[in-house]
């Protein structure tokens, strides 16, 4: 078993995930992170940290494809540790006018309406 990350941390990327993980197996692209899945020792410390809940155990069904994406990436060499290093933009994840943000806003709005 491993953590994957899915299509929510697509341009959002607060990097919340990498301060916690004890074996920095995080690997940042341009647009996400992935977590190579031979080096994730399943600890599940991440899963909770994550704003946007971008981060799933690979048991969930329905994750292969992002299962794939995240050995891919990890694995490839077109990514590289992220290193608790700051975003490029000197921003903070609730600065950056991105998805992510209209993500927090939905995600606010059910949990206000209970929906
Ligand atoms: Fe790192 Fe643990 Fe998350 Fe795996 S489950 S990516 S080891 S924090
Ligand atoms: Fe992405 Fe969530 Fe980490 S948005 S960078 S998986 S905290």
């Amino acid at each position: 078993m491993t953590y994957v990350v899915n299509e929510n941390c697509i341009r959002c990327k607060t990097m919340d995930c990498v301060e916690v993980c004890p074996v920095d197996c995080f690997y940042e692209g341009e647009n996400m992170l992935v977590i190579h899945p031979d080096e994730c020792i399943d600890c599940g410390v991440c899963e909770p940290e994550c704003p946007v809940d971008a981060i799933r155990p690979d048991t969930e069904p329905g994750l292969e494809k992002w299962l794939s994406l995240n050995a891919e990436y990890s694995r490839s060499g077109r990514t590289s540790r992220s290193k608790k290093r700051p975003h490029p933009t000197g921003k903070s994840g609730t600065e950056w006018p991105t998805y992510c943000d209209i993500f927090r806003q939905i995600l606010a709005q059910v949990t206000e309406t209970g929906n």
